[in-house]
């Protein structure tokens, strides 16, 4: 097995090169072939799967492809979080499905007085080191053409943030992440390290739109009236979701082992970097470039 300081990028990896013809946003060539199922899901396969994926995103706005990441990696990428884990920011906060700051002008009933512990904890973009399995996926040009493929866009774009962006969740046992909406369109997640017990995704497709909270049904879904899809992630899944139309959260996780799986957060829009009150919540921190933008480049009018 190799150790991933051994795996290098290449450049020119026609493969690669040939899937747009457009310079893939004019980043230096970078392969993923040594980390990805090329066979399966790249490669010839490009085409087919991105049609999978995009009829997945229509129905249910989550799409998982298995194996993304081969089995004679999984421990690599195991050790690599693990190795990592130790520099979360661990809080225990109380939130809404919304992480917004309470609001007494709310009308009672409103799910974003519904108030919820979030106790779990992110790797910052900054501590993972370049060269991890995970690392290499996030700031691959081909990758990034993938995912801006699969979700039917013209193009995605890391993160500005110089935390967020790549981050590594880390939910231990006894903790979870309940209910929320993210605050991009578009997330991409990887299982790198599985529970023993618990920790299972749950979501519910598209309760809400860039132009409908809809505050009933995700009312629903807090008092425990309605009943989420459940979806069982093994390590080198890769996940395709729409996160901020879908409220969704990780049960409980039970037994020794703690959950952890990265993200990998693009935009639509190039520049986009969290709020300070968002990333200090997330981080326990912030970044100059934070205080220096001071508002999130948004896409929507929804609370957040
Ligand atoms: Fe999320």
């Amino acid at each position: 097995m190799r150790e991933t300081a051994d795996i290098s990028f290449r450049t020119g990896d026609p493969r690669i090169d040939t899937h747009d013809g457009a310079g893939l946003d004019g980043c230096v060539n970078q392969t993923i072939d040594d980390v990805v199922d090329v066979e399966r899901y790249l490669g010839d396969r490009w085409d087919d799967t991105v049609a999978w994926a995009r009829r997945e995103l229509a129905v249910t706005g989550c799409c998982v492809l298995s194996g993304f990441v081969p089995p004679g990696l999984h421990e690599t990428l195991r050790r690599e979080g693990a190795r990592i884990a130790p520099q979360a920011y661990f809080g225990v906060e109380t939130v809404n499905v919304y992480n917004t700051d309470p609001d007494p002008t709310l009308p009672a009933g409103h799910p974003a007085a519904v108030t919820m512990e979030r106790g779990n904890a992110f790797v910052a973009r900054d501590a993972i080191p370049p060269g991890a399995i995970i690392e290499q996926l996030y700031t691959s040009a081909a990758f990034r053409r993938f995912v801006a493929d699969c979700f039917d866009r013209p193009a995605v774009h890391e993160l500005a943030d110089p935390l967020a962006g790549l981050v590594l969740n880390v939910v231990d046992p006894g903790r979870s992440h309940p209910w929320h909406f993210d605050t991009n369109e578009l997330t991409v997640s990887l299982l790198t390290q599985a529970a023993d017990d618990g920790g299972v995704f749950e979501y519910c497709p598209n309760i809400r739109s860039a132009g409908v909270e809809n505050i009933d049904g995700v009312r629903a879904v807090l008092d425990g009236h309605a009943t989420p899809q459940r979806l069982t992630l093994n390590p080198g899944d890769l996940q395709l979701f729409k996160g901020r139309y879908s409220l969704h959260r990780v049960t409980p996780v039970r037994g020794r082992t703690p959950r952890h799986s990265a993200i990998f957060a693009y935009s639509e829009q190039p520049g986009v970097l969290g709020t300070v009150s968002r990333t200090r919540q997330l981080f326990g921190r912030v970044a100059p470039a934070h205080l220096a933008a001071d508002r999130l480049v948004r896409v929507d009018q929804l609370m957040d």
